[in-house]
């Protein structure tokens, strides 16, 4: 029977339940070793041997073929577990940083090796720290440059980053190398230009600081960000809060001077205002002109990124369109 039974069982599991049914305790085996009480004296011993003599005849049997069909179920298993390691990987797309705190944290890396630290003001602000302090008084012209959303008559949404050099200066003694990016607010509109932006402050105060020290230090940000070829030009402009000011170009990346559509065809592209700290400033905030000068600069971070990658709206960076932001990942 057993035998029988055997030869019909296709799976270990199959092997498992019938041995249950004859080897186990309640099983038929384990029934026979029960009758045992009912055998006749004499035949006891021929009988308990029988029974044993089925029971490891049966043990083996079910060994025997247990091994055999574990052995093919290991085979189908690893036939239908076979992997193809010449198929090409299944590429996991992970994330990147935004375009604009790509370029940001570009900048502080290149200003940190000059020995800079980050100061992160407040993006609301006083007309005091804004403007006043900055040598923009309440009836300045230059309040004009930039239109500002006001809070109240004390508070607005800072319109520069410069707000925070004024706090830097209050609060720290010369020397002082900082930078300070952050998020600025100007009621501004149009394919260049956004309600909010972000620029990149630096600030550099101590002894003798002068223009030379800003061309050079600027020099190596744009080659580091622009390549090794591309130099400075410095325009003077205006701000209140630097004399003298400065507009920075640099010498056009994309046609190497020739003339462009980037670059207008003069092969220079304004890319920051700058200057030597104006002394009222620095007086304003305690230090002494006679003694310590300074130069700061500012950077729109939104610019820096469309010329580099080349995006020509500045809208195109706060859609959150994959299209454009899969393609920038300098990281
Ligand atoms: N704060 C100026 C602006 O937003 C830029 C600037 C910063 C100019 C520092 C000079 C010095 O236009």
């Amino acid at each position: 029977d057993i035998r029988e039974q055997l030869e019909k069982i296709e799976n270990t599991k199959g092997v498992y339940e019938y041995k249950k049914t004859i080897l186990d305790k309640n099983g038929i085996i384990g029934g026979l070793m029960k009758q045992m009480g009912s055998v006749p004296k004499e035949e006891k011993a021929d009988f308990g041997k029988k029974v044993n003599e089925l029971k490891n005849w049966a043990s083996e049997h079910f060994d025997e073929l247990n091994t055999k069909l574990k052995e093919k179920e290991m085979e189908l298993r690893y036939e239908s577990e076979k992997i193809d390691i010449s198929m090409p990987a299944k590429s996991r797309k992970t994330g990147n940083l935004h375009p604009v705190t790509q370029v940001r944290n570009q900048l502080i890396d290149i200003f940190a090796s000059m020995g800079f630290s980050v100061y992160e003001g407040t993006e609301i602000e006083t007309d005091y720290y804004n403007f006043t302090a900055l040598n923009t008084p309440q009836d300045h012209p230059a309040r004009d440059m930039q239109d500002t959303f006001y809070l109240s008559p004390e508070f607005l949404l800072r319109t520069q980053t410069s707000a925070g050099q004024v706090h830097v200066m209050e609060s720290q003694k010369p020397p002082i190398k900082i930078l300070s990016p952050g998020k600025v607010f100007r009621s501004d509109d149009d394919a260049t230009h956004s309600p909010m932006f972000t620029q990149m402050e630096g600030l550099v105060v101590d002894k003798t600081i002068t223009l030379c020290d800003l061309k050079g230090m600027l020099e190596v940000l744009v080659q580091k960000i622009f390549g090794e070829g591309t130099t400075t030009r410095l325009r003077p402009s205006y701000f209140p809060f630097t004399e003298p000011s400065v507009e920075v170009d640099v010498s056009c990346f994309a046609c190497g001077g020739c003339g462009c559509r980037l670059c207008k065809g003069t092969g220079w592209i304004e890319v920051l205002g700058a200057g030597i700290v104006n002394k009222k400033v620095l007086e304003n905030c305690g230090i002494d002109s006679e003694e310590y000068s300074g130069l700061a600069f500012g950077i729109g971070i939104e610019r820096l990124a469309m010329l580099k990658y080349g995006i020509n709206n500045i809208k195109l960076l706060y859609q959150s369109d994959m299209r454009v932001l899969d393609q920038i990942n300098d990281d």
